[in-house]
């Protein structure tokens, strides 16, 4: 893991209002620039707290990402935004795929990957999420699923610095489960040698993060698994003292 720079982002989901703003400017606070040399920082927010918290991250050590975006630049598109107006906000990244909008709101692997391009168009990093539900974990099915994702939902011209991978077991998010270490070691290992097949270098390089459960008690198992180069954190990263506490395992 040790030439990859971890990054960890907080995804806020469709939680917060302004108040936590406050919450914000406190875990700025709690990366200093030691930490934030060891680790990259983001919290990705709802849409409605981008620009705010981007204005609040000016010369502090958190980036900001936002949760979704359309593929299109602009048009006729009653309540989606684009990867260009999340740029114009502040968002330095999107995350892309998650297993709630593969489910809430259909979204497939070819729409993901459309969105990946759109991304890149506007200059964000695309943090595509894969992971397998439980009854196709039950089945034997877990690295055949993700391998699937990957292929559909990683565009071609994917590169180290425009593209993050997170595997998020869909079982294991929000619920206080995680898999063991020897499972997370196998699928990011399975990842890896996918990225590099496709990617060349670029999937060499590529940061895969896990997400699902993770807390200040396990983050330190979780990073020190091979090709763990980050995480991808919900419920724990909307409180100061658990955020930070996940981000220790860093130091
Ligand atoms: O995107 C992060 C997420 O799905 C994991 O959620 O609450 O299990 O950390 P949580």
């Amino acid at each position: 893991n040790s030439q990859i720079k971890p990054l960890v982002a907080g995804n806020w989901k469709m939680n917060g209002h302004r108040a936590q703003l406050a919450t914000f400017a406190q875990m700025c606070r709690g990366v200093g620039p030691a930490l934030a040399k060891s680790v990259d920082v983001m919290i990705c927010p709802p849409a409605t707290l981008i620009y705010s918290l981007a204005a609040a991250a000016v010369g502090e050590r958190i980036a900001v990402g936002a949760q979704d975006c359309h593929a299109a630049a602009s048009g006729a598109h009653t309540g989606d935004l684009s990867a260009e107006m999340l740029a114009d906000c502040g968002a330095r990244a999107v995350i892309l795929g998650h297993s709630e909008r593969r489910a809430d709101h259909g979204e497939t692997d070819r729409s993901v990957n459309g969105k990946a391009l759109a991304a890149w168009r506007a200059g964000l990093t695309a943090i595509i999420c894969v992971g397998e539900t439980e009854a196709e974990r039950k089945a034997g099915r877990a690295v055949e699923v993700v391998s699937g994702q990957l292929a559909g939902s990683v565009p071609e011209g994917a590169r180290s610095d425009n593209t993050v991978i997170a595997y998020e077991p869909v079982w294991a998010i929000g619920t206080g489960l995680t898999p063991t270490a020897d499972d997370v070691e196998e699928m990011h290992r399975e990842i890896r040698s996918r990225l590099c097949a496709s990617f060349g270098d670029h999937g060499k390089d590529m940061r895969i993060l896990y997400g699902g459960s993770v807390k200040p008690g396990n983050a330190k198992e979780l990073m020190a698994v091979a090709n763990v180069n980050g995480a991808l954190v919900g419920g724990a990263s909307l409180k100061t003292d658990d955020f930070l506490g996940i981000l220790d395992a860093y130091r």
